[in-house]
């Protein structure tokens, strides 16, 4: 069976871009593939969580991958950190990792930027994790969403780089996957760009959220004037409510305010109300799921000393492979 991995930072709740983006392909796969879900905790340590919000965060996101269906028993669900072997496998491809490839980065330029006052080798190096976490159980197919695509590519660079240095094809390439033609993309609710943790209060919608909540984040979504041209091309903010729409809402209803806004008749208000309660609809059994699970400590337990079994086993493998291709030989 192919391997998958693929993994989400736990920097607290997820939101609907998550379980759009990754988590119901993650659902999907778990039938057909040899499957390594994850909680990217050594990652999170780039911005210095301190000890309690590092395990409360690591705690909501397994909560939440069950709540969401992912099936402890048909795929692996495991905490990074419980698998010290990524971290040796880390250690060896930093080695190989080189500081131009790793500062011309995307995402490590975005962060530079956004925190320049915690510029730290972690961050720098955060590729380079990723390639391990992937890369140690041999995976072929990781789903992600899109902003993740460079982060594969650096993947296989290092993957080949390791093969072509030692002269073998031990690492297989992994590439991004996602079930529908184009990686999804959520937009938030401020006007801008994707669903983010880190684009500030209100612009995104957490699987956690109550009702009431959601109705809240949703009317104070940026709208503009309206359209008063038949047909005129919606702005950015305007259309980023629409793509939500498109996931959460029925065809009908869909259509139903494509032509109100066709029109100039739309009222952003109705819009908004109804995807609100679409919003609703679509994440009450999660929302029901994650209470009663968070609540359950001796079931995340058991799932979690059972993913970190699996898990060492096949990362336990690859070490032990990977220190007799480097010459760690015992005497
Ligand atoms: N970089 C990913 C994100 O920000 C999280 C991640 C870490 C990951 N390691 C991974 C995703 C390995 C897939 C595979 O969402």
């Amino acid at each position: 069976m192919e391997i998958v991995v693929s993994g989400i930072r736990s920097t607290g709740n997820l939101h609907l871009g998550n379980y759009y983006g990754a988590i119901q392909n993650f659902v999907k796969m778990q039938d057909n593939y040899n499957c390594f879900f994850f909680i990217a905790d050594l990652h999170s340590l780039t911005t210095h969580p301190t000890p309690e919000n590092l395990h409360g965060n690591v705690k909501q996101v397994l909560v939440e991958y069950l709540a969401a269906g992912i099936d402890p028993e048909r795929a692996t669900i495991y905490i990074q950190s419980d698998v010290p072997e990524v971290t040796e496998l880390y250690l060896y491809l930093n080695m190989n990792a080189y500081m131009g490839e790793l500062e011309r980065s995307t995402s490590f330029k975005d962060k530079v930027r956004d925190n320049p006052e915690n510029v730290n080798a972690g961050l720098l190096t955060y590729p380079v994790l990723m390639a391990a976490d992937i890369i140690i159980h041999k995976a072929t197919k990781v789903p992600v969403g899109k902003d993740q695509e460079q982060h594969l590519e650096m993947s296989r660079n290092f993957a080949n780089r390791f093969n072509r240095l030692y002269n073998n094809q031990y690492f297989p390439e992994p590439y991004a996957f996602n079930f529908s033609d184009n990686l999804v993309k959520i937009p938030g609710l401020d006007g801008k760009g994707k669903m983010g943790k880190s684009e500030g209060e209100g612009n995104a919608v957490f699987l956690s959220d109550s009702p009431e909540v959601i109705r809240k984040k949703v009317m104070r979504a940026v709208t503009d004037g309206g359209p008063n041209i038949e047909n005129q091309e919606k702005p950015i903010e305007i259309q980023n409510l629409f793509d939500i729409m498109k996931v959460v809402s029925s065809t009908d209803t869909l259509i139903h305010f494509e032509n109100l806004y066709n029109s100039c008749q739309i009222r952003y208000g109705d819009l908004k109300k109804q995807l609100a309660e679409d919003i609703i609809g679509a994440t009450s059994d999660i929302r029901e799921r994650i209470k009663d699970i968070a609540d359950d400590a001796a079931y995340l337990r058991k799932v979690a000393n059972l993913g970190a079994e699996k898990a060492r086993e096949s990362a336990g493998k690859t070490i032990r492979e990977v220190r007799e291709i480097i010459g760690f030989r015992s005497f």
